[in-house]
Formats: C-alpha cells, structure tokens, sequence
C-alpha cells in the first residue's frame, strides 16, 4: 500500500514534530487535536523550527510554504475517513488511547493504518480496541522529532509483516531510522531510559547532590547530551511518571516503583518544559 495522506492526532511537541517532518518528506498531513488553540500551537511550533532552517540557508521561502501548504488543521475526527495513516500522539494514557482508536476504526478507510506514538503502552491492547489488529502498530519518535533519527517500530501481537513492511519503508522515507522491538512495556528504548531518570530523581529526593550536580555527573561523566532531570523536564514529567507507571504494572516489578517526588511534582502541576516548571524554572 502507498501511504499519501496521513492525520497526526495531538499538536503537542510530539504530534507537531511527527506532522512537520511528514510534511517535509512530501505526505499531506492533518494535524489533529482537541481545540483549534491546540493546533495553532502545534502550527506555531512547526512554522519556528522551519523559518530556523530557511535562517540557515538550508530551504528556501518557497519551499517552507510548499510544506506549510501540505498541512491542514483538524479537530474533527471524521476528517481520518480521507487518509491511508494515522499517527495518534496524545497523551500517554491508555484509556484515552483505546477510546481514540476505537473511533478512528469506525471512521478511517478500511486499507488504513494506525499507528501509535506511544511511549511504553502495549500496542496489542491498543489494537483490541479496534476491528482491525492486523493494521495496528507503533511507531515510536523521539524528542526532538525533527532532530532524533531514530523510530522504535512496535509490532503488535496481531500486526501483519505487510503493515510492518509499509511502515518500515515509509519511516526511511522521513529520513529516520526504524530499529524493530517486540511489544513489552517501554519497548527497549524507555524500559533503559525511564529507570535511569527515576534513579536520578530518587537521588536528588534523598538528598544525595542537588539537581544541577546530578545533571553535571551524568553530562561531563557519562557524555549524555542533557543531563536526566534537565531530559526529564524536556520530555514533561507527566509522561515520565505515565511510563514508570506502565513499567512498574506491566512487570510487577517494584525495582520500576517511580519516586514519590516524580507524584509530587505531576500533582502540583509541574509538568517540565511545557508547563514553565518542572525540576527547573523555564521562561
Ligand atoms: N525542535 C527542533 N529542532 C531542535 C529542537 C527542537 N525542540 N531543539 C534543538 N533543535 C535543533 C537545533 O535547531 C539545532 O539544529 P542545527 O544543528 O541544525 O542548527 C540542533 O537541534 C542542536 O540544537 P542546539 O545547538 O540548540 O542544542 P544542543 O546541541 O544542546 O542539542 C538536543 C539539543 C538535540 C535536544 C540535545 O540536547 C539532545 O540530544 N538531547 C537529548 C535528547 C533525547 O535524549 N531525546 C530522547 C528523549 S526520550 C524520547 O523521546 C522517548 C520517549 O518516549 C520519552
Ligand atoms: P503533549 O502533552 O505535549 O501533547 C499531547 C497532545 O494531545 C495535547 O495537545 C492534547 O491536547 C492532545 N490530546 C489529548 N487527547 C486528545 C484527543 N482525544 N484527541 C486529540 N488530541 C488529544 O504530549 P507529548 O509529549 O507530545 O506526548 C504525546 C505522546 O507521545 C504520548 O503518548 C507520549 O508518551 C509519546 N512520546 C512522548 C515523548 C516525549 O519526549 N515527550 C517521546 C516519545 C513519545
């Protein structure tokens, strides 16, 4: 199957990243979300990280309005009955999930695929939420889209090599690279990472150094490019706890028990960079 249109569900820093480089890869893309504030948000972002590149010489004005043109803005599910992929990036949240794709099966072509951005949640349960598990799958991005090369392809229990193969190659035409995993809570990619970035905060809620000493250890001693708290606040700390959440119930393991000041700050509505407030204060 030839993928020509896809709908990206959610305009937070995810799906609008997803939609700009589907975008610039020549697909024409919806960019869904819940509120037309919540598009033009996600438009906002995109139109920042293109006008950065025609700054640098590397494309024209004509060629960003080409992509801003491939675009479109939604907050109408029923505009997924046009398109031959659908991308969801909302909230990392099972139930809003299964409900979203529950929709999506009844209103989307019957040869489309959708594909999930989930960070850690299993795709077969995702898939059962719909008539179609064969063409269910995940298409795991990460942050910053634009920047990140690499896309975790998540098969599902049910997922046929067919739609495996077209989202394969349709990924290597975002000029990213798709590294296959198998369906196990936080895939490869967060069941490393997300223990890492709990350690740390249980090591700054135990008093062990302060924030930005645990930051320094972890960039000038391990060459990580962001220190754990300071990728934590980037990636947004409800999402983070989400994960740890999704890690510790998938494997009834407590080694993945996430740090009760990760609770606190998700409570108190410190959510990271998106927020202005996480570990840090952001203008
Ligand atoms: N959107 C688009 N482009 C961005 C960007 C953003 N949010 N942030 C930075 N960039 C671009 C810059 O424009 C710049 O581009 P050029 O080189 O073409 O000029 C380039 O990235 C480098 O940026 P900077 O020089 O400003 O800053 P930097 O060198 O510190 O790099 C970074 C920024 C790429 C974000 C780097 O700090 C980094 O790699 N951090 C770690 C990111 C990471 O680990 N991501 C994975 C998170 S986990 C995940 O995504 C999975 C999950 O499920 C949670
Ligand atoms: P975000 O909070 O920035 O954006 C989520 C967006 O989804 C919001 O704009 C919200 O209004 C929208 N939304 C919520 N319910 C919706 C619905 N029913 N229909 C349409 N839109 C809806 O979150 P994000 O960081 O972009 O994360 C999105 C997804 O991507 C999550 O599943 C997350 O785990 C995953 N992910 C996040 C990262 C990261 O670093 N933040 C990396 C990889 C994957």
């Amino acid at each position: 199957m030839k993928v020509e249109k896809v709908m990206v569900i959610g305009a937070g820093q995810m799906g609008s990243g997803i939609a700009q480089v589907c975008a610039m890869a020549g697909y024409q893309v919806l960019l869904n979300d819940l509120k037309p504030e919540y598009t033009d948000r996600g438009f906002g972002v995109i139109n920042k990280n293109l006008s950065r590149q025609v700054e640098k010489g590397r494309m024209s004005e004509d060629q960003k309005k080409e992509i801003l043109n491939r675009l479109t803005a939604s907050t109408d599910f029923q505009d997924a009955g046009r398109v031959d992929l659908v991308i969801e990036a909302a909230v990392e949240n099972m139930e809003v999930k299964t409900k979203i794709f529950a929709q999506l099966d009844e209103i989307a072509p019957a040869h489309a695929i959708l594909a999930s951005n989930t960070s850690s949640l299993p795709i077969t349960e995702i898939a059962a939420a719909t008539k179609r598990p064969e063409k269910v799958i995940g298409m795991h991005f990460m942050n910053p889209v634009p920047v990140m090369k690499l896309v975790e392809i998540i098969r599902g229990l049910a997922t046929s090599d067919q739609v495996y193969q077209t989202i394969e190659d349709m990924t290597r035409t975002l000029s990213k690279v798709p590294v296959e995993v198998n369906d196990f809570p936080g895939f490869v990619s967060n069941r490393v990472l997300m223990p890492m970035i709990n350690e740390a905060i249980y090591t700054l809620y135990e008093g062990v150094a302060s924030k930005e000493a645990i930051d320094e250890v972890m960039k000038l001693g391990m060459n990580h490019p962001m220190g754990p708290l300071t990728l934590a606040d980037f990636i947004g700390l409800d999402t983070c706890l989400y994960i740890m959440e999704t890690l510790h119930e998938g494997f009834g393991d407590d080694k993945y028990r996430p740090c009760p000041l990760l609770r606190k700050y998700v409570k108190a509505g410190w959510l990271g960079k998106k927020t202005g407030r996480g570990f840090y204060v952001y203008e």
